[in-house]
């Protein structure tokens, strides 16, 4: 009969090295998501395109995109909003693991159909883009202070600001799940 520790001690010795072949993601069942070549995005579900899932009807006529400073100014906009809320201490956690390139172009597309600059929205709806992220009040308010500061500093006036604000703020109910 050996001892414990002889047991363990002979358990170490015989242990099979372990094999550095081994594709673990496969033992383990992960799948190996790749960006796409040309886009750089990762890929998703599934779901069917449509305008409607921008979540606001557009303005009509062209104030509020030269409002914006056209698709140059709104690309600006939407940059600046995704740099203000992933350097966020408030925010920052909640976009980590998440898709930018992805959110870059969708984000961009949204802002330029609702404010009539001349796009298509190929993104998923707000629900379904924000559920099970557990988005509270506070987060959205963060993001709305972010907002207001990208629009500032493009020079967006205050009354196209708070045009554009109200556009947003009925889709609370979809982002925010706690
Ligand atoms: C009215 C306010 C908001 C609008 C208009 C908005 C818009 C969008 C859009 C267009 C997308 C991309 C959809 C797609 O990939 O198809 C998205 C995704 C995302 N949003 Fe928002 N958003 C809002 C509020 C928020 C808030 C408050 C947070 C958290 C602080 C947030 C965090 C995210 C994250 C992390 C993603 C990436 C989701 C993913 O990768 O699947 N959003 N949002």
């Amino acid at each position: 009969m050996f001892s414990n520790a002889a047991t363990i001690a002979l358990a170490l010795l015989f242990q099979q090295a372990p094999d550095e072949n081994v594709d673990w993601d496969a033992e383990f069942g992960v799948e190996e998501v790749e960006r796409d070549p040309v886009t750089g995005e990762l890929p998703v579900e599934d779901y069917e395109q449509s305008n409607a899932n921008a979540g606001a009807t557009p303005f009509s006529g062209d104030g509020m995109a030269q409002a914006f400073g056209g698709q140059d100014g709104i690309r600006r906009i939407t940059d600046r909003l995704i740099a203000l809320n992933t350097a966020d201490p408030r925010i920052a956690a909640v976009f980590e693991g998440h898709d930018m390139v992805r959110l870059r172009r969708v984000l961009f597309e949204q802002f330029c159909y609702i404010l009539n600059a001349g796009c298509t929205y190929t993104g998923r709806d707000m629900k379904d883009s924000h559920s099970g992220m557990g988005t509270t009040r506070g987060d959205m308010n963060a993001l709305v202070e972010n907002l207001q500061r990208a629009m500032r500093e493009e020079g967006v006036g205050f009354r196209a600001q708070n045009r554009f604000l109200s556009k947003l703020a009925p889709m609370s109910g979809d982002v925010i799940t706690r």
